[in-house]
């Protein structure tokens, strides 16, 4: 099937496909209207805020640390992580086996494909291709990852190392989100004890997105404007490309940080704090020479669970501002909406 291309009966098309045709322009169904395509040079004025973890285990510098770690969630949504306690080895590893898994025949990966955002195991390209207007220039796996023995058994067993190194990844970030979350809640003076059991049951989503060199990375994105729905998301990526939105709309080219970690809030913390803290809205832009991975853990409250406002964080002056949802709430949006149309948080706002 691989290079059968556009003109296939199949649908179905990844971008590992045309970047290994060397198409020499974008087809048509990625171009996007002028308004939304990226600016690819932004100049680096901003300094983002770079948090060491390691600090947090130490009593005199923790509450400077929590300090650092509110204002960036206050300011911008966002922050990365160093001395986080993954070893780079893991790091690479889990990289290494998300570049063997995209190097696989279009075939091979094909007996992962679905649409449905229901299932826990899939592979696609795009956001949905089988319903995207616009298309995006991304191939993806996702899968759930914890508890990692309830999920491991569907994950590629192409390349055999997949399930090793990727679950080893998996489950060091997830011990990696509890502390952040414990963090996160205390800096909005929530108690992390009542919501401890949820955290360490909940959801952890991993999207593992490949984004090759595209032959006009000034019409099209890897990934449009977005924000993820779940408590948080810890992003390990391979190179620069990710760009996010302060708090006055502007974007900011996140600077790539060797072994670095980006902790991106999600719709959940925003729901949950009643507003304090924003999800940060980020997209994904394209390089015409380099191919670039990255691996998006998304963690998220158990699936049915319904998170809303918490009430230690709602008074006369601060009303509840958001209705309430759970994970499944938001895949049940996505089957019939557009996120790239309009944000799911939007959809939940409580109208003033
Ligand atoms: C995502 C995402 C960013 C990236 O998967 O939700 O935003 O850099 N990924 O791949
Ligand atoms: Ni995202």
């Amino acid at each position: 099937m691989e290079g059968e291309g556009e003109c296939s009966d199949n649908p179905f098309t990844s971008v590992m496909t045309l970047t290994k045709m060397r198409v020499p322009h974008v087809p048509q169904r990625y171009v996007l209207p002028p308004s939304q395509r990226p600016t690819l040079a932004l100049d680096l004025t901003t300094t983002l805020p770079i948090v060491d973890l390691s600090t947090l285990h130490h009593a005199s510098q923790r509450s400077l640390t929590l300090d650092t770690i509110q204002g960036a969630c206050k300011e911008l949504g966002f922050f990365q992580v160093v001395n986080h306690g993954i070893p780079l080895p893991v790091i690479h590893d889990a990289l290494a086996a998300a570049t063997e898994f995209f190097n696989l025949s279009l075939e091979e990966k094909m007996t992962l494909l679905s649409d449905n955002v229901h299932n826990p195991v899939r592979y696609g390209t795009s956001l949905n291709h089988a319903s995207d207007k616009v298309h995006y220039w991304r191939d993806f796996i996702k899968h759930y990852s914890h508890p990692i023995s309830d999920w491991i058994h569907l994950w590629p067993s192409n390349p055999p190392s997949y399930k090793d190194k990727m679950g080893n990844y998996a489950k060091a970030v997830q011990v990696l989100h509890k502390q952040l979350m414990e963090a996160i809640l205390e800096t909005l003076g929530l108690n992390f004890g009542n919501l401890q059991k949820e955290i360490e049951e909940g959801n952890q989503l991993m999207a593992i997105n490949c984004y090759p060199a595209c032959p006009e990375p000034d019409l099209t994105l890897g990934m449009p404007p977005h924000s993820d729905y779940g408590t948080l998301t810890v992003l390990l990526q391979s190179g620069p490309g990710l760009q996010l939105q302060d708090n006055k709309k502007k974007w900011l080219s996140v600077p790539f940080v060797e072994g670095a970690l980006l902790v991106q809030l999600g719709d959940q913390i925003e729901v949950m704090s009643n507003g304090q803290y924003k999800s940060v809205v980020h997209q994904v832009t394209l390089s015409a020479e380099n191919k670039r991975l990255s691996i998006a853990s998304l963690h998220s409250l158990p699936i049915n669970k319904k998170i809303g406002p918490a009430p230690e964080l709602v008074d006369e002056q601060h009303p509840v501002s958001y209705n309430e949802f759970s994970f499944r709430d938001f895949l049940d949006y996505i089957s019939s909406n557009d996120i790239a149309d309009k944000r799911f948080i939007d959809s939940i706002k409580k109208s003033v």
